[in-house]
């Protein structure tokens, strides 16, 4: 099928569903998760929120990557410089590596405890395999790497790197070529203006 430098419907849809619930996760999991007392009922309640969110990102993130191979993006614009495409597409194979790899770890530091993953009050996620059977040293080490990386280094290279994402597209709406219209099903191509 020709391009029609428009990503299809189904890859919009994606886009913005994936972005709002990872702006929505890392708000919660900041100002709503975090001040929450250590093993409370709340706590309880509310990571219970955050690891319903974070599996249906990992979920739609998966179905994101199948649609990508499936029906590949349309070429960036032939205008855009080198060095822009290079940044855009470092941007965008990192940003499918956050949205995956963030959920999976979290996956993983949920599994190394014996409690139940509920997804959404429906029904009961599955554990990762061998991680609740670890020994507790074992189990400590694991807990603490991947929940450093987890919860600081790679939320914050989502956050920093979205600020560069959102920035990139601004700028070039503003300077050309722009990009909005390939993502927005509502806006118009420039050449049709
Ligand atoms: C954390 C939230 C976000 C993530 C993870 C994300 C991720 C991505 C990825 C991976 C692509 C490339 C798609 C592909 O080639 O498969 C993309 C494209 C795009 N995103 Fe985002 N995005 C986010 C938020 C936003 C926001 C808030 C805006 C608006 C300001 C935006 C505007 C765009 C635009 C305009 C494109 C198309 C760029 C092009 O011309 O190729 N994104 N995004
Ligand atoms: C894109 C998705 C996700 C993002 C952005 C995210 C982000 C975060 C953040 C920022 C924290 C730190 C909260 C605090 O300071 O107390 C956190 C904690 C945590 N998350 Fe996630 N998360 C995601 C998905 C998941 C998933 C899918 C699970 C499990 C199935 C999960 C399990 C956990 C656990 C167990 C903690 C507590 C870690 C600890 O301190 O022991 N997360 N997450």
């Amino acid at each position: 099928m020709p391009s029609t430098g428009r990503y299809n419907g189904l890859a919009i849809g994606l886009h913005w569903t994936i972005a709002a619930l990872i702006i929505l996760q890392i708000g919660y999991a900041w100002w709503g998760l975090a001040p929450l007392k250590e093993d409370s009922p709340e706590q309880a309640q509310a990571l219970a929120f955050h690891f319903s969110i974070g599996l249906t990102i990992l979920l739609l993130s998966l179905a994101r990557l199948g649609v990508r191979i499936a029906a590949p993006p349309p070429p960036l614009p032939a205008d855009m410089p080198g060095f822009e495409k290079t940044m855009a597409r470092l941007t965008h194979t990192l940003f499918y590596l956050l949205i995956i790899g963030i959920p999976l770890g979290g996956w993983v530091l949920a599994s190394l405890h014996p409690d139940p993953i509920v997804y959404f009050d429906l029904f009961e996620w599955p554990h990762l395999p061998f991680l609740s059977g670890l020994d507790k040293p074992a189990s400590h080490a694991l807990h603490k790497a991947v929940g450093a990386m987890h919860t600081v280094i790679l939320v914050w290279t989502t956050v920093v790197l979205l600020a560069l994402h959102i920035g990139g597209a601004l700028k070039d709406q503003i300077s050309g070529p722009p990009v909005f219209w390939r993502m927005l099903p509502f806006l118009r191509p420039p050449f049709e203006r």
